[in-house]
């Protein structure tokens, strides 16, 4: 099977810009928003700072800024600071949040500031939660530089921190003005990290886009290789489904609640292993392959898509090992998930590549025995 690796599906949030790198939209009641996809396209930052814009905070991890961070500074047109975060999942706390707005206090900023994070998945989140609450809401725009930032935690306006006793627990719905998608930055990416977007990209085939899951499924040497023209397909395809997604349910009420394929699962084991041992897109890939393993001893699933499911994940493996991880104490924090809701766990499982049910209607052994499966393969 070939692919027309510039064929991704057009659709109403999708505006062509030259022939193969189409900026998406991202549009919610209160807002529209681009997700711009293209090479060299931190240059074009300027655009998307509003004229009257009081001081611009950039926003970075200090291995990022050392990569890219002039390249950037160069295009900003505007007064502006720079904020370092020290990056890490353990340090996605809320005192973090407190330091870097008494920073910026400090140094100017007021409600007319204007945030600009630029950085991985954690950083996004930070950077944008803190634009969330900053003199009660201030604008963000997002410049993620990492694969797993770029397909999945920059778009579509989740931001937040950690609480020790679970991911994500506190946050805001906080949609930016802009978000500019480089795929060129990727080039510098560490191999892990690489590895761990390619599993949310996975993931996009597996809840919505089957073409999208036999592109990742076989062709794992163009995949690993940056190809470009790969990268940027993966890229615009998932920048797409989850534009969609978020446009049609911006709070996730309904629909979006299938981006959480993997996270229930992937949410406990990182607070099971103190947030040290997995990168978030390494736990998600563990938390799909349970999620598939619940999904087929269920019998929503055909042992042929489970297995195809899981020889995809496990060829952008190997995950960090779980010696040692108690299969109960997973099963336990589940129940801490923000999607459980009144005791219920609502789980998304797949029916089929490129579909997926969103129940609670599960049995509690098979989600035990999921559980056990999942951290032996
Ligand atoms: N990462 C899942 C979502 O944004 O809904």
């Amino acid at each position: 099977m070939r692919w027309n690796l510039h064929s991704t599906a057009a659709s109403q949030f999708t505006t062509w810009y030259n022939d193969c790198m189409p900026s998406y939209f991202v549009e919610t009641p209160a807002c529209r928003y681009p997700v711009s996809v293209e090479r060299g396209g931190l240059a074009n930052v300027r655009q998307y700072i509003p004229e009257r814009a009081g001081k611009v905070f950039l926003i970075s991890t200090e291995d990022v800024w050392q990569l890219h961070g002039e390249a950037l500074a160069r295009e900003i047109g505007h007064p502006h600071e720079i904020l370092f975060f020290p990056g890490g999942e353990p340090r996605k706390r809320l005192a973090e949040v407190e330091t870097l707005a008494e920073q910026m206090v400090a140094r100017g900023g007021d409600r007319s500031s204007v945030i600009v994070a630029f950085g991985g998945g954690i950083l996004t989140d930070v950077a944008g939660f803190l634009a969330a609450i900053f003199m009660r809401g201030i604008p963000v725009i997002q410049i993620p530089t990492t694969l797993l930032a770029q397909v999945d935690a920059a778009v579509g306006g989740k931001t937040g921190v950690n609480l020790a006793c679970g991911k994500n627990l506190l946050g805001s719905f906080h949609q930016p003005l802009a978000v500019i998608i480089d795929p060129a930055v990727l080039d510098t990416l560490p191999e892990r990290e690489y590895r761990a977007g390619l599993f949310e990209i996975i993931k996009h085939g597996v809840i919505a886009d089957a073409d999208l899951f036999w592109l990742m499924s076989r062709e794992p040497k163009r995949v690993m290789s940056h190809a470009p023209d790969v990268v940027d397909r993966m890229i615009c395809d998932s920048v797409r489904i989850k534009a969609e997604l978020v446009s049609g349910d911006e709070k996730e009420q309904d629909r979006r609640r299938i981006l959480n394929f993997g996270h229930t699962f992937g949410h406990a084991l990182e607070a099971e292993t103190g947030y040290s041992q997995f990168l978030h897109g390494e736990a998600v890939a563990w938390g799909m392959k349970a999620a598939t393993l619940l999904g087929a001893m269920e019998r929503l699933l055909s042992s042929e898509d489970k297995g195809e499911i899981l020889r995809c994940v496990n060829s952008y493996g190997p995950l960090p090992p779980v010696a040692g991880v108690d299969p109960a104490r997973i099963a336990a924090r589940l129940k801490s998930d923000k999607k459980t809701v009144q005791g219920k766990i609502h789980f998304v499982l797949p029916e089929r590549i490129g579909a997926v049910k969103i129940t609670a209607d599960v049995h509690e052994q098979f989600v035990a025995a999921a559980i056990e499966e999942a951290l032996a393969c």
